[in-house]
Order: C-alpha cells, then sequence, then structure tokens
C-alpha cells in the first residue's frame, strides 16, 4: 500500500527536509501534497525527479491526506492539527503544541514505539535535544535503570529554522567587514558568541527549551521520577547538537557494558577512541540519522556516575527523520 501525503511548512529548514527523508528512505507516497504559506505559493520542490508546486495551507488542505507532517511552528499546529485529524489525517506534528497533552503520544521510535496507537489523530515529534539524549540512554535505562541526568546542550541554529541560519551567515560576514552585525532572530549575537536562552525564562529560573528536556524525558520514560536538569545553549554552529550528558544510574555499570549495549542499540553509533581523535563533532553528525555517542566515562563524583557526549543531526534525527520513523514504525505495526 502507499499513501497520500502531506507536508506542512515545506518550504522551512525542516519541513524541506521531511521531503528529501520521505525520498531518500522510500516511504511508499502515492501523492504528495506541499503546504505552506500564502507567501509560498508560486514556488514549487523537486520530489523523484519531478517539480511539485507548493499549495496554501487551509482548512480543506487534508481532503483525502493519509499523513501529515507538519513542521509549520505552534500556531500553525495547534490551528490546523485538530483539523487535519478531523480529516482522517494520522498527524505526526513537530512542533511543541500537543507533546505534554495527555491524549497525545510522544515518541520515539528506538525508545518507545508501543506509545503509538491507531491513527488518525495526533502523535507529537518530541524535541531536537531530547530526541538525541534518549537514544542514548534507552539502552543504558533498560539495563541498569536512571536516577537523574544532568545535561547540558550546544544547539545549532537551524532549529530555530531558515532565518536563523541566515543570521548566523551575515553576522559572520558583517564581522570579518568590520561591520556592524544585524540581530533579528536571536536575543544576542550568535556569530563568535554562544548564550544559555533557548525559549523563553520561566518562573522557575530554566528556559522553556530546558523544561522540555524535563518533561519530554519523562514523558517518553513512563518515568515521572527521573530526575533532570537541563542547561541549553545556543552556539555558532549550522547543523548538529552537541550534549554533555551526565548521569547517575540506579544500579553499578562499567564503561565497557556501556559502550558494548550502546553498540548494539538502534539509531546509535559509538565513536570512541579520543586518543586517534575520534569522538562525535557536529559536522560529522550532519547529515546522518544516527545519535553519535563517545567519551563515555565514569563520573567519579558520584555512586553509579557516567558521563558522555551525544551528537546528532537536530533536523534530521531531532526532527524530520524522527517524523519519518514515526510513520515507517506505525506501517510496519499495522497503525496506518
Ligand atoms: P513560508 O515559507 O511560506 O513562510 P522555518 O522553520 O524554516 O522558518 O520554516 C517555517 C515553515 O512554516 C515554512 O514552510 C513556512 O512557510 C511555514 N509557515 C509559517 N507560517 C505559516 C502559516 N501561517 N501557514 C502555513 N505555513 C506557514
Amino acid at each position: 500500500k502507499s499513501y497520500q501525503v502531506a507536508v506542512v511548512g515545506a518550504t522551512g529548514a525542516v519541513g524541506n527536509l521531511m521531503v528529501r527523508v520521505l525520498e531518500e528512505r522510500g516511504f511508499p507516497v502515492k501523492d504528495l501534497r506541499l503546504l505552506a504559506s500564502f507567501r509560498s505559493v508560486g514556488k514549487t520542490l523537486s520530489y523523484k525527479g519531478g517539480c511539485i508546486p507548493v499549495e496554501e495551507l487551509k482548512e480543506d488542505s487534508f481532503k483525502g491526506v493519509e499523513i501529515a507532517l507538519f513542521s509549520a511552528g505552534g500556531s500553525v499546529s495547534k490551528k490546523f492539527a485538530p483539523i487535519a485529524a478531523a480529516a482522517g489525517c494520522v498527524v505526526i506534528d513537530n512542533s511543541s503544541a500537543f507533546r505534554m497533552d495527555p491524549n497525545v503520544p510522544l515518541v520515539v521510535p528506538e525508545v518507545n514505539p508501543d506509545a503509538l496507537v491507531k491513527g488518525p489523530g495526533i502523535i507529537a515529534n518530541p524535541n531536537c535535544s531530547t530526541i538525541q539524549m534518549v537514544v542514548a540512554l534507552k539502552p543504558i535505562y533498560d539495563a541498569v535503570g536512571i536516577k537523574r541526568i544532568v545535561v547540558t546542550t550546544f544547539q545549532a541554529v537551524s532549529g530555530t529554522g531558515k532565518r536563523a541560519i541566515e543570521e548566523l551567515r551575515n553576522q559572520v560576514e558583517a564581522l570579518v567587514q568590520g561591520k556592524e552585525p544585524k540581530m533579528e532572530i536571536y536575543p544576542r549575537q550568535i556569530a563568535f558568541n554562544c548564550f544559555p536562552h533557548i525559549g523563553a525564562f520561566l518562573e522557575n529560573g530554566y528556559t522553556e527549551e530546558e523544561m522540555k528536556m524535563v518533561n519530554e524525558t519523562r514523558k517518553i520514560f513512563n518515568d515521572p521520577n527521573i530526575g533532570v536538569c537541563a542547561t541549553t545553549v545556543r552556539v555558532p554552529v549550522y547543523y548538529g547538537h552537541s550534549e554533555a550528558v551526565n548521569i547517575e544510574t540506579k544500579a553499578p555499570i562499567s564503561v565497557e557494558r556501556v559502550r558494548e549495549l550502546l553498540s548494539q542499540a538502534p539509531g546509535v553509533r559509538v565513536v570512541d577512541d579520543p586518543a586517534n581523535l575520534c569522538y562525535p563533532v557536529p559536522l560529522d553528525a550532519a547529515g546522518k540519522d544516527e545519535t553519535l555517542v563517545g567519551r563515555i566515562r565514569l563520573d567519579p563524583s558520584v555512586e553509579n556516575g557516567l558521563a558522555m557526549w551525544v551528537v546528532a543531526d537536530n533536523i534530521r534525527k531531532g526532527a524530520a527523520s524522527n517524523a519519518v520513523q514515526i510513520a515507517e514504525t506505525m506501517m510496519a505495526r499495522n497503525l496506518l
């Protein structure tokens, strides 16, 4: 069987990649509908050697569509995802709009595929930083349990979208020419800088992005007691989020055993031979769907402590590829 698929936000950084990933992975698409704002009407995108026109997203855009991948921001999802679901679509939504809704599954196929239910309805794609962290931690969680996670992220600008990628490029160009850098998207200069400010600051002193990592990790592991303390930092990198992840496991586990478990884990590649300059970096993760894990070592400052470095392409595994993998998993499990 092949499916009628729509991509909402098809002209954006993630939406465009969703189209590429559908093509690359050979998802059985019968017909592909590309939706964006009125600003994109007249544009076309290439797909399997042909050209598909971009249409304006409207309430009646989902007639006959079976799977809709959304990546056009929270407000578009809030309005249109329920409309698409009511029209009979399985909606896989990359925004944060429905992630914490108790009736909406929040899914990383390598981690909690059993949370998927037979469509139509909305399925949420987790936050990019959460996805790569839980992919790397799942084998350890299953083996010995995890009590607490302390994570610091180094997040690429592509997560903010196309205009943020341009802002970094423009600021770098301006600065090397001795000109004043323009700031439109980010609160602080991103070129040659970094700032611990992703999403708005909340009353508890954390940012929205940090609390997403706390709440989504608990929901995905179905473990309200797991402790998570996150510091999320934007860095001048185009593609690929890095994370320093420090965990306290419930039972002891050796570094060798962690390496062995991670080498067998789906979606993970261990890159851990520092003496030969072999550790994950965003430039190596970019363009790949795997989560790279390295610098695996004991944390002697606490009982059962482990430290590691986790890198993945934030708009692939962190967004577009995870969304397409959700569709593939539903297809394989007869849930579409
Ligand atoms: P458009 O290109 O027509 O503005 P990014 O995350 O890279 O900034 O991309 C955002 C995506 O969401 C784009 O495809 C953008 O379309 C789309 N989008 C933004 N606002 C709307 C809207 N109100 N209706 C439909 N699509 C929208």
